[in-house]
């Protein structure tokens, strides 16, 4: 593996040994236990959408890894007047020794690996984002132990979380189920991946139909980084109906509630029903942190 481009470019055991590693580098980083795995080696870190989680996470975790995180941002750089990506990889593969990226098209990542002779990472795209997933896994992994008949529900826009769950689940054996308004649907070659495995998915319209006896509640933003001028009418499609409240986890077996965050309360989310599951969100937040700490050493090293 040179590259972490999408979910699905990991197959069941690549992904269980990121998330091994992850555990161990968090359990290290609560007990005092240094791991400069990557002493001296450099990441170069290009944005072309906000950040808050993605940008300080590869970052403290570069420097807690021995290494150096360089913050790309896309109006500083050439790129943004639009020097090549090809060019660009090709350019940071003589100075870096990993590229990480947020963008809008899947493409721009393929190709940015493509021309680089250095390992490059998703950190966000319109369709993908792998690193939030594996952060995800491994914090479901520490609420309910085991994948193993666990099912997840997510409610909402089937964006690019939705399309990396629905493989990161299904590739660890989880069931999943996901409720979106019709014309809000995940990826076609997300939904044709996830038909070969059968009743292990559902898709439906109807919240409380994915939300009956599940593990796990997943919810994210109506408008995603890109979306905006369209709020408006997604809003209306989702609004009163796609939300994750009270009444959506008393159909649940005890579920705990993940957002990949940020959150917009009283829209996908109420505040009393993400306030209770506090805990468990910011949990995940934190993983970020390890499970791209796991990333880049199984990449970089
Ligand atoms: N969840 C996530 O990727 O957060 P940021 O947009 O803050 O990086
Ligand atoms: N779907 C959201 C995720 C943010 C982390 C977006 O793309 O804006």
């Amino acid at each position: 593996m040179k590259d972490l481009l999408k979910i699905s470019d990991l197959n069941k055991e690549e992904i269980l040994s990121i998330l091994d590693l992850a555990d161990k580098l968090k359990y290290e980083k609560q007990n005092g236990i240094e791991h400069k795995h990557l002493s001296g080696k450099t990441l170069g870190m290009i944005f072309k959408k906000a950040s808050t989680r993605t940008r300080v996470s590869f970052e403290t975790g570069m420097y807690q890894l021995g290494g150096y995180a360089l913050f790309l941002q896309e109006n500083v750089m050439q790129i943004g007047r639009g020097e090549p990506t090809k060019d660009t990889a090709r350019v940071l593969s003589r100075y870096v020794d990993g590229i990480m990226i947020r963008t809008f098209e899947q493409e721009e990542v393929e190709t940015l690996a493509k021309f680089s002779d250095v390992p490059v990472i998703n950190g966000l795209t319109d369709f993908a984002h792998p690193c939030q997933v594996l952060a995800d896994l491994m914090t479901i992994r520490e609420y309910k132990n085991d994948f193993d008949n666990l099912t997840m529900c997510y409610i909402g826009d089937g964006n690019n979380m939705a399309n990396s769950l629905i493989v990161g689940a299904l590739k660890v054996g989880m069931n999943i189920h996901i409720a979106c308004p019709k014309g809000y649907e995940p990826d076609s070659e997300v939904l044709d991946f996830a038909q070969s495995f059968g009743d292990k998915f559902m898709l439906t319209e109807d919240p409380l139909v994915a939300a009956q006896g599940v593990d796990v509640v997943y919810t994210d933003v109506w408008s995603s980084m890109g979306d905006e001028e369209n709020a408006e009418e997604r809003a209306k499609a989702f609004q009163g109906i796609y939300q994750v409240n009270e009444d959506l986890m008393s159909h649940t077996d005890d579920a705990i509630i993940l957002h990949c965050l940020p959150a917009h309360r009283e829209e996908e989310i109420t505040n009393e029903s993400f306030e209770k599951h506090a805990k468990e969100i910011f949990d995940e937040a934190e993983n970020r942190l390890h499970a791209q700490k796991a990333v880049m050493v199984s990449l970089m090293k």
